[in-house]
């Protein structure tokens, strides 16, 4: 039922060890992927696999400039969702990592063993999330459990948006469960995994309570392949503060937005013109060529309630300051601030249905394995900048495609009535809502980093059974096998 149960944040994880060294400040952190229980459905309860044996994962919370280093250990043994080993492999979704941490689909770390991911931390603020990563099935790794929130935090950002307590991730995924209560994973088609239970933070439906204050919401969709276009059941507006990337240069209010799996969008909601005991409902009221069901056009609600403290006097702002483009000294440009002239080179990407699978310029993963993975699609140098047109011509189904490494800057869409990107999409993104028969050009630098020579990259629809099967390609930056 929705709306009985109480919403809740996913824990913060603490670093085990932190200090200084010649390098720089740094924070090292422990996660096991382990098997767990949920009460997801009232009365029973449902296994899981996830990082720390709970789903979603523990959020890591990380200051600009702060290096992290996050020791994986895999105490998994079979999935029962495909049946063989349980083997990972962690990506950390919206950072620039080096290639040998960027969780490539085929550096899988087995049962039993452990891998020390090292993560730079240099970008602006942002939403990161980490998830598994493993080739052919990433979607029933990341059903499982293996999926959690990273917050990268600059002082920038946490003087201009509001933080704490106000400060909430919404995980929003949708499943589905069997009378015994253990996840339904079948069903899934062409079109993905469409499941009747919406859950935020892994609770079916909750109801939050909230202040009369401005609050931010850090949405992300984790859905293996639903998409969502959320909306207030008073028409009441979002302030769009943030994308993929990262704080937006400019605010915009959008009284609903269309938001696919892996997108990340920070809004402000402000509840101050709200009346203690009203009820506001988070809906989504559905996108074309998905599934469905009773449910699914309700996510959560908020239950407004008095507040005793000082009055909030926060004035949503209207443009926003990101700060100075970090490693600028090394040719590195603010995504915001791109031009097409800047372009070295524009490619397409055709995303369509060959063959029986999934394909992208009419390549598979499987095509670029098959040349012991030295195919690759791009090979800018690092710091190149390319315009990329990404075509959907697969027909009725919907792509909501992610470039690793890079942050990119929509430049056009063939489908609104300007052709250019949508409102809320006025920031710095890595993956790209490509709806039916939409083509979108993206304008992107290959930000390498300090101390990062390049390497291979995946580029791939985050429909999790579409990369599966197999619309997954690589592209190098600099030297391919760096
Ligand atoms: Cu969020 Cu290649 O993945
Ligand atoms: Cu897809």
């Amino acid at each position: 039922t929705p709306y009985t149960n109480m919403f809740r944040r996913p824990p913060v994880l603490l670093p085990y060890a932190q200090g200084v060294d010649a390098k720089g400040p740094f924070a090292r952190y422990a996660l096991t992927q382990k098997v767990g229980t949920a009460s997801i459905v009232p009365g029973l309860t449902t296994k899981i696999a996830g990082y720390n044996g709970i789903f979603p994962g523990p959020t890591l919370k990380v200051q600009q400039g702060t290096r992290t280093e996050v020791r994986i250990a895999n105490k998994l043994t079979v999935n029962p969702l495909h049946g063989r080993e349980f083997s990972t492999v962690t990506h950390l979704h919206g950072s620039a990592s080096l290639p040998q941490y960027d969780g490539y689909a085929n550096d899988q770390t087995r049962p039993g063993h452990c891998k020390v991911y090292q993560y730079p931390n240099w970008q602006q603020a942002r939403t990161l999330w980490y998830h598994d990563h493993n080739h052919r099935t990433t979607a029933q790794n990341v059903f499982a459990g293996l999926a959690a929130m990273y917050h990268l935090h600059d002082k920038y950002e946490q003087a201009q948006l509001p933080q704490g307590e106000f400060d909430v991730p919404l995980i929003v995924s949708d499943m589905a469960f069997k009378a015994d209560g253990s996840v339904a994973f079948d069903g899934e088609d062409n079109a993905g995994f469409m499941g009747d239970v919406i859950l935020v933070n892994g609770v079916p439906w909750p109801k939050m309570k909230v202040k009369p204050r401005v609050y931010r919401f850090r949405v992300l969709v984790a859905s293996i392949s639903r998409s969502f276009r959320f909306a207030l059941s008073t028409g009441d507006a979002f302030h769009v503060v943030g994308t993929d990337a990262g704080m937006t240069p400019k605010v915009n209010a959008v009284t609903s937005w269309r938001h696919g799996a892996a997108e990340r969008y920070e809004v402000l909601i402000d509840f101050r013109k709200y009346k203690p005991g009203q009820k506001i409902e988070l809906r989504n009221l559905s996108n074309k060529n998905n599934v469905d069901f009773a449910n699914t056009g309700k996510v959560m609600q908020f239950e407004v309630v008095a507040d005793s403290g000082p009055a909030d006097t926060y004035k949503i702002p209207t443009v926003l300051d990101l700060g100075p483009q970090p490693y600028a000294n090394l040719g590195a440009i603010d995504v915001n601030k791109l031009t097409p002239a800047m372009a070295k080179a524009r490619r397409s990407m055709r995303l369509e249905r060959k063959h029986g699978v999934w394909t992208i310029n009419g390549e598979t993963w499987d095509d670029i394995e098959k040349t012991n993975f030295q195919r690759v699609f791009a090979n800018p140098k690092p710091y190149d900048v390319e315009i990329w047109d990404l075509v959907n011509e697969s027909g009725g189904w919907f792509h909501p495609l992610h470039i690793h490494l890079i942050d990119a800057k929509i430049i056009a869409r063939n489908t609104t009535a300007n052709r250019q990107a949508h409102a809320w999409e006025g920031g710095g993104k890595d993956v790209f809502y490509l709806g039916e028969n939409e083509t979108v050009s993206v304008l992107m630098q290959f930000t390498t980093g300090p101390g990062n020579a390049g390497g291979r990259y995946m580029m791939h629809c985050h429909n999790l059974i579409h990369e599966d099967d197999d619309m997954m390609i690589q592209f190098a930056v600099g030297d391919i096998n760096a």
